[in-house]
């Protein structure tokens, strides 16, 4: 595997090649030298906190340096140069190129030009496996398998990248998948099977589940301003009070008003370990895809 642009590449063994490489990284807190003159770029078109810092932070750990080109208004891209020729250049001076973009099909298009491994970190409302990868690590972690098990999404489920490969890479597993999501917002139809279960609110849904996964509205991405979208939700304590008490509530983040912080201190909230465990899953692939699967 050279690049790493969409769901559809692994398989189980592969997952558990990722997911025990990333326990033997966490578990063993010696990450020796193992990128130790290796260089990795960070290419981010658009707004990211966890992924270029997590994917920042796993390089530097593993003895790799970064580009951080997290603003590409100081580069030449806005001069006018393409993404095929950005990635040329960046090529020549790193070995991996993690890259954020807002067009769907960008990842794809940067790794049928690049000489080094491209990670796609987000391709506009297409896909972001990575995330994917530390959504699934994360249900492993929290639930202690990835079997029989009701797994609702609730939000965008439209323009909302991570709900489109965190689906593609379940179908994997025997899991039950809900779709709560409001006219506009519904999960892409090519990626709806039969057996799967579309809703658009959560009240009737909620205590069936054992994951309920949450998104936030995209709004950078249908410019559809707030007073004109007819869909509310929001996950508040007293809303969760008929909800399963092993319910495991995820968010790829960053969270707007759909979840109150008040549902922190709930054990169920599994946020912000799930955030953490980004950082262990990028590790692992910084790892793999350099060094080799
Ligand atoms: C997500 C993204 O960029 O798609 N953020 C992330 O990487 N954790 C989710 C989002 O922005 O809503």
């Amino acid at each position: 595997m050279k690049h790493i642009l969409s769901v559809d590449q692994f398989d189980k063994d592969r997952l558990r090649q990722i997911f025990s490489t990333a326990d033997n990284l966490r578990n063993s807190g010696n990450f020796g030298e193992t990128l130790k003159g290796k260089v990795i770029t960070n290419l981010f078109y658009e707004a990211s906190t966890r992924t270029s810092s997590s994917f920042y932070s796993a390089a530097v750990k593993l003895g790799a340096s970064v580009i951080p080109i997290n603003e590409v208004t100081y580069s030449s891209v806005s001069k006018g140069e393409s993404l095929k020729d950005t990635i040329r250049t960046l090529g020549c001076y790193s070995d991996a190129i993690v890259l954020r973009h807002g067009t769907k099909g960008a990842a794809a298009e940067a790794a049928s030009v690049s000489t080094v491994s491209i990670i796609n970190a987000g391709d506009g409302a297409g896909e972001h496996p990575t995330q994917a990868l530390l959504d699934l690590y994360t249900i492993h972690r929290e639930k202690g398998r990835v079997k029989n098990l009701k797994i609702g999404m609730l939000g965008d489920l439209y323009w909302g990248r991570t709900v489109h490969s965190l689906t593609k890479l379940l179908r994997l597993f025997d899991v039950e998948l809900y779709f709560i999501a409001g006219r506009g917002f519904k999960m892409p139809s090519e990626l709806v099977r039969p057996g799967d279960i579309e809703v658009e609110g959560l009240t009737n849904t909620l205590p069936k589940l054992d994951v309920l996964y949450v998104t936030r509205m995209q709004y950078e991405r249908h410019n559809i301003s707030k007073e004109f979208i007819d869909y509310n939700y929001q996950i508040n304590p007293e809303m969760l009070q008929p909800a399963r008490s092993d319910l495991t509530i995820m968010h790829p983040l960053p969270r707007v008003d759909e979840i109150t912080e008040e549902v922190d201190k709930d054990p169920r909230a599994a946020y912000f370990r799930q955030m953490e465990n980004g950082l262990w899953v990028r590790m692992a692939l910084l790892k793999l895809l350099i060094t080799g699967f």
